[in-house]
């Protein structure tokens, strides 16, 4: 199927915002096949920052942080299934969109502030979700046991990244590509939130 924008939903395609005929189940299996999208991109760059991190103490961390970004893409893989569905291919997705403003990250220092930006968006979503008062138990469960893991990813590449940044001379640098990462992240997020938005609502 010729998929160039939206999704991919029953066998049809669609834009975002296009809900004709969806069961409360087809918008949580979108909303979950978002964020496994975004877990696995998220993984993507980690597998990148290991080759550039050689120290044993940034491997150790490493490995576990990308067992855990496997892990939720997997946990959301499994909730989707379990709702009977399975995952919609998200060719224009929250990270793509990024990558799309960002362009490709130069050096270690930026590929870690994008990381940070990631992790921050990833975790945000996941609050908002579960601040909501129609959330399912399965649901939220999951939702939880993301959320603790995002807090300790974000703790400790924010500290590398700064670390690195101080190293090299140009402690100044962290904040600037942080800055910048999250005003571009604040107006792609924009170009989503209202759809999500209006998905969660009536999930
Ligand atoms: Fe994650
Ligand atoms: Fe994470």
């Amino acid at each position: 199927m010729g998929l160039t924008n939206g999704l991919n939903v029953g066998g049809e395609e669609r834009g975002y915002g296009d809900r004709r005929g969806m069961t409360p189940v087809d918008k949580q299996i979108i909303i979950f096949s978002f964020y496994r999208d975004a877990e696995l991109r998220g993984a993507r760059l980690l597998f990148n920052i290991i080759n550039h991190l050689k120290d044993s103490d940034s491997q150790l961390k490493l490995s576990r942080h990308l067992a855990d970004e496997t892990r939720h893409a997997w946990l959301w893989t499994r909730r989707i299934a379990d709702l009977g569905g399975t995952p919609e291919f998200v060719p224009d997705g929250y990270q793509r969109r990024l990558g799309t403003r960002i362009g490709v990250p130069k050096g270690i220092v930026e590929i870690l502030g994008l990381t940070v930006v990631v992790e921050e968006r990833a975790q945000s979503r996941y609050m908002a979700h579960a601040a909501l008062p129609n959330v399912d138990e399965e649901t939220r469960e999951v939702l939880k046991l993301v959320t603790e893991d995002e807090t300790w990813h974000l703790s400790w590449i924010e500290k590398k990244m700064r670390e690195i940044a101080r190293e090299e001379g140009c402690a100044d640098k962290a904040d600037e590509i942080l800055e910048r990462y999250r005003r571009i992240d604040r107006e792609v997020y924009e170009t989503l939130a209202a759809d999500e938005a209006e998905l969660l609502r009536s999930a």
